[in-house]
């Protein structure tokens, strides 16, 4: 489904994607690891259009997306959801998730759906509840987490990218994020690429590993595999001693 080819990406004179060859399947879910400042976000930004690749090809269900624009690539059925939550804070909840309906790729069935009533089923299925009035600056670190989460499902994706919905969540909330990411792959067969920090609820959840360090894919696997891999164990043991790499 998705074909990350041979990706290098500079900022300047600094290289923070080194020949990246990443292939997901479709209805797979992913993990994405590596110490802070590794390339995790970066991978995000050139498959979701936000930045070119300096080099490389990213193919998305047999076309080249390598030079889309970001709405091009969600309407194409990728989106995200960001690292720090993004909401607009002067709309309602409601609201928010309306937008994406509104942006989103809309198939057949959603055109005939009124966007605010879809955009109502999104937050319940992430387990939102909130009065009609309520703004997003009166939601929990939890709950702005599944706001952004709903937000991204009313686009209609096809493909998830989920940068670490757990980071700033205590530990109700980080057990109860995950299961809304369980729950957008079984129910809803979106593929996902998630990158967290967490690893233990990762490591749970995911079908396969891929390990980056400086920019680099140095392991992919299974869980299993990635965790008793000397490289990953040696990456992740650096970065206990120096906090990060950034
Ligand atoms: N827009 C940018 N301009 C310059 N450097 C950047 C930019 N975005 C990211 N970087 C650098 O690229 C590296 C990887 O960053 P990032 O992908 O955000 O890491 P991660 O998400 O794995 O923590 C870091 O060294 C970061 O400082
Ligand atoms: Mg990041």
């Amino acid at each position: 489904m998705l074909e990350v080819s041979a990706v290098d990406k500079f900022f300047g004179g600094f290289q923070a994607l080194k020949q990246i060859n990443l292939q997901v399947t479709e209805g797979e879910f992913r993990g994405l690891i590596g110490p802070n400042g590794s390339g995790k976000t970066t991978i995000f930004n050139v498959i979701s259009g936000v930045y070119k690749p300096s080099a490389g090809k990213i193919k998305f269900l047999g076309k080249d997306i390598t030079e889309h624009t970001p709405d091009k690539i969600c309407h194409a059925g990728i989106t995200r959801s960001f690292q720090i939550p993004r909401p607009f804070k002067e709309m309602t909840v409601v609201e928010n998730v309306t937008l994406g309906a509104l942006f989103g790729k809309g198939n057949a069935a959603s055109a005939k759906e009124d966007p605010s009533s879809e955009a109502r089923r999104w937050l319940e299925f992430v387990g939102l509840r909130v009065d009609e009035n309520t703004m997003p600056g009166e939601l929990t670190a939890g709950n702005l987490r599944r706001l952004e989460l709903a937000r991204a499902l009313a686009t209609h994706p096809r493909l998830l990218l989920a940068d670490e919905v757990l980071s700033g969540l205590n530990q109700e909330e980080i057990t109860q994020a995950s299961m809304v990411l369980k729950k957008i792959r079984e129910e809803l067969k979106i593929t996902i690429i998630w990158v967290e920090h967490i690893m233990r609820a990762l490591m749970n959840l995911v079908d396969r590993v891929t390990v980056l360090d400086y920019g680099q894919i140095i392991a992919e696997g299974t869980p299993e595999e990635v965790s008793r891999n000397p490289k990953v164990i040696e990456a992740y043991l650096g970065e206990e001693e120096t906090s990060s790499h950034a």
